[in-house]
């Protein structure tokens, strides 16, 4: 059977030493959860190498936060992805919309992102999402397709597989999650439209306020394959129920 994928996303909250520990502390349960679902740690980047070293033979993934649409020269500050991936990287976050707001991040440059990570050999977890205004305004399939476009442009060249993560922005960090009936046009919509134009393989992931309050009904939409996770991936114990959650 098709195993699930489980990105936590720590954002800046986790130090480097809290981190390890989390690795050092729980390697044996993280090693085990890896036997039901794919599991991928993304801290940041000062603790992707020691974290690469402490999970050795866990079989748990490192991911990488974001990264430079740079290969190098003088961008002071930015990371390059072939460094993240001989620190140990083998997923990387593209687009996330705390990287995307203000204007931060445009959607082409996200592809860039997302094309640097190719080059690197590294899996991309695009980010998508739509405001709390758009989908009140019903806007929300213009918005994604916009976001999503430019990215399967450059994707489809590299016939590698994806990971496609859509977060309504209004539900990060909000404890709201969108209604099933919701969730499940949008994810049919979104697995149609890549079934018709990515040629390679690709995953969905849903992502916002997944915690143990919303794992029982998201885990019941169709054409979910896993989740993005920020808050509720910080602790050990919460991660592991969620990850093992069955109905
Ligand atoms: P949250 O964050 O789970 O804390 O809502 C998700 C994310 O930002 O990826």
């Amino acid at each position: 059977m098709k195993k699930n994928i489980f990105v936590a996303n720590w954002k800046m909250n986790k130090t480097y030493s809290a981190s390890l520990d989390f690795c050092n502390i729980h390697k044996q349960a993280l090693h085990e959860l890896t036997k039901q679902a794919d599991i991928v740690l993304c801290p940041s980047f000062v603790a992707v190498s020691a974290m690469n070293q402490a999970l050795k033979n866990s079989h748990v993934h490192i991911g990488a936060q974001t990264c430079s649409i740079h290969q190098k020269g003088a961008y002071t500050g930015q990371v390059d992805t072939q460094s993240l991936k001989e620190a140990g990287c083998t997923y990387g976050i593209a687009g996330h919309s705390e990287q995307r707001r203000d204007g931060y991040l445009t959607n082409d440059q996200v592809a860039h992102q997302v094309q640097r990570l190719l080059d690197a050999s590294i899996t991309p977890i695009i980010c998508i999402g739509d405001t709390k205004e758009e989908f009140e305004q019903h806007q929300a399939h213009g918005i994604l397709t916009h976001q999503l476009n430019p990215v399967l442009r450059i994707a489809q060249e590299y016939r590698v597989p994806i990971i496609i993560a859509y977060e309504p922005i209004w539900s990060i960090g909000t404890g709201i999650v969108p209604k099933f009936d919701y969730l499940q046009e949008i994810f049919l919509w979104l697995s149609q439209k890549l079934s018709r134009e990515f040629p390679s393989k690709w995953d969905l992931l849903y992502g916002g306020s997944v915690n143990l309050d919303t794992i029982a009904m998201l885990k019941t939409i169709p054409h979910i394959d896993g989740f993005l996770i920020g808050d509720a991936s910080l602790d050990f114990q919460k991660f592991e129920k969620i990850v093992s959650w069955k109905s």
